[in-house]
């Protein structure tokens, strides 16, 4: 059931259009600096995130897992990551809490020794039978640095078959972050997280999944039926753009990774101008990796450059540096 779900939701997201909503980078310029005063080659990407240092700050986001094909897009992607140096996430690991013979697909340290890489779950599992011990299994399965617990209210109730139990979530969540011993990220997977949501949460980091890249409302409109394609359309620019999901929650002062509808270096810019520590990505991978390892390659490469030009121009020798050089 859910491995055949995900399938469908890979290739929906690689042949659909499935992008809706504004981001709000658009509208926000990076401060030009005619005198940048730098040498182009002494700016450096590098920055932390928890334990782990990054080449570059970006994070390849949860995608896949649970079938032969996911295990091959996960160690091509985690391979990458390795590479580059940057985060990986895999995909919500529930089918292989179900049954664990589907482990092996999320598998990756082998060939990703290095890399920050994270767990994945979904938050409303909570309240479906799922407590620390899965959270725990989920995070020794994979040898993860942090484990995501990823929130998908209007996925669920636009899925005829979704998980629509989402009382009581704050609580379950505190507990488990509390618990573990292991950081735990809150993520959005396209409608975005205020601050008055994540001031609630005793969690580690936020990513805060905003409105404006892959919209989940408009994914299950390709799969359903007339309820849900009309449902699904309706819904397809529900959210909080990516950008003020970034301004707001960044004030609570902890790791925030701004993700939905990251596109280009320059979003990755403005995000971390805004506050963020590092940007995820999710639909320009999985398209790019259908064209093979070295588009993603590509794309990554050509995505670093233009956020080492935007750094250049506002003057940013480092990440931290591009901090609020924003034109007001
Ligand atoms: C094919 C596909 C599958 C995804 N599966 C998951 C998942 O299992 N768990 C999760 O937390 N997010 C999942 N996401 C959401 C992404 O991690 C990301 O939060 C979201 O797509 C917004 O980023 P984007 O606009 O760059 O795609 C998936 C995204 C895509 C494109």
């Amino acid at each position: 059931m859910k491995t055949n779900r995900k399938l469908e939701h890979l290739k929906i997201c690689i042949e659909k259009d499935v992008e809706a909503g504004k981001t709000g980078f658009a509208d926000i310029k990076l401060m030009h600096k005619a005198l940048p005063e730098l040498d182009w080659d002494d700016i450096d990407f590098k920055t932390k995130f928890f334990n782990k240092k990054l080449n570059a700050p970006i994070m390849i986001e949860s995608i896949t897992g649970g079938t032969g094909e996911a295990r091959e897009i996960n160690l091509g992607l985690a391979g990458i990551a390795q590479e580059f140096n940057i985060g990986f996430g895999v995909g919500s690991q529930r089918p292989a809490i179900e049954d664990p013979n589907l482990a092996e697909t999320y598998q990756v340290r082998e060939i990703a020794p290095d890399i920050f890489l994270m767990a994945n779950l979904g938050a409303v599992q909570l309240n479906y039978g799922y407590g620390i011990e899965e959270c725990e299994k989920a995070i020794e399965m994979i040898d993860a640095d942090a484990l995501v617990l990823h929130l998908n209210p209007l996925q669920e109730i636009i899925q005829p078959e979704g998980n629509k139990n989402f009382s009581n979530l704050i609580e379950k969540i505190n507990y488990i972050a509390d618990e573990l011993k292991t950081p735990v990220i809150v993520k959005e997977i396209g409608s975005g997280i205020s601050l008055d949501i994540a001031k609630n949460l005793k969690v580690s980091a936020i990513d805060v999944g905003g409105l404006g890249g892959t919209s989940w409302s408009l994914v299950e409109s390709y799969r359903g039926d007339e309820r849900t394609k009309k449902l699904g359309n309706t819904f397809s620019c529900w959210g909080i753009p990516t950008s003020e999901c970034i301004s707001d929650v960044s004030k609570l002062g902890i790791p925030i990774i701004g993700s939905g509808g990251i596109r280009t270096g320059v979003d990755a810019g403005k995000a971390i101008a805004l506050g963020a520590s590092c940007v995820g990505i999710a639909l320009p991978i999985i398209r790019a990796w259908t064209g093979g390892l070295n588009k993603v390659r590509e794309f990554l490469n050509q995505f670093i450059l233009e956020l080492k030009v935007s750094m250049f121009l506002t003057g940013s020798k480092n990440v931290a540096d591009l901090r609020g050089k924003i034109q007001t």
